[in-house]
């Protein structure tokens, strides 16, 4: 599933980023993945999770519900990227504990050259999170809930993010989603009133041609109660 490195090659790849456990070894991972995460990984492994995950908003997510959201783990901003493609009026902020990151979703710019995110934060989603602009319509997240990165108890530090009756999307690697006990997670958030309307869809996270195309995520749709 995941392609060899040697001592030869150095390049940072989905070994490199399943294998972090701590919060720390993610801000030091993507320190220096952040330069050519697109380039090298992105562009070279056909990864489509965060325009699947922008699509699957778009699709689930009504629009008059929605004027300013929260992408959490923003990386590089492609998700921002491609929801303000599909709806150029959304406000979008951005929150990722690496800053080499999002020094890159700083330059990201929409189809008619306004840039996409109107605030990025530098935050430890493992533990509760404060933003200046919170409470939000809706949150996303393409590729942070994955191995070494975000469990389902992160989901508790999220909520509070979003307004009652506001909108949560979030992509869980599927390996990820049964072995941390995502679903377990759900049923306890829906028993105790703190979310409704819960949905869940799969998706491809590679594109045809790519090493690694058959790796699924499970998107989560919510709303907060
Ligand atoms: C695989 S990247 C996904 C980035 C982007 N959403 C995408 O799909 O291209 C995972 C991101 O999660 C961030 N991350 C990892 N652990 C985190 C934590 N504890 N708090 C906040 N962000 C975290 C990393 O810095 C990285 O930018």
């Amino acid at each position: 599933m995941v392609a060899e490195e040697t001592q030869s090659s150095p390049s940072i790849g989905l070994n490199d980023a399943y294998s972090v456990k701590t919060p720390e070894d993610n801000r030091k991972l993507y320190a220096k993945w952040a330069a050519t995460y697109e380039s090298e990984f992105v562009d070279k492994a056909k990864y489509r999770y965060p325009r699947a995950i922008a699509e699957v908003f778009n699709d689930e997510v009504l629009v008059e519900d929605v004027a300013n959201v929260v992408d959490v783990g923003t990386g590089t901003g492609l998700t921002g990227m491609y929801l303000t493609a599909l709806r150029p009026t959304l406000t979008v902020d951005g929150i990722d504990i690496s800053p080499e990151m999002l020094d890159q979703a700083r330059g990201k710019r929409r189809q008619d050259g306004q840039l996409v995110y109107r605030l990025l934060l530098e935050r430890d989603l493992t533990h509760e999170v404060l933003s200046i602009n919170a409470p939000y319509d809706a949150l996303i997240s393409s590729g942070t809930f994955t191995h070494g990165h975000l469990g389902p108890e992160a989901i508790d530090n999220l909520i509070p993010l979003v307004r009652q009756g506001g909108w949560i999307v979030i992509g869980v690697n599927n390996e990820h989603f049964v072995a941390r006990g995502f679903e377990d997670k759900l049923k306890e958030l829906v028993t105790e009133a703190i979310i409704s309307d819960l949905r869940v869809k799969r998706i491809n996270v590679y594109e045809e041609g790519s090493d690694h195309r058959g790796d699924q995520a499970r998107v989560l749709i919510f709303k907060r109660k």
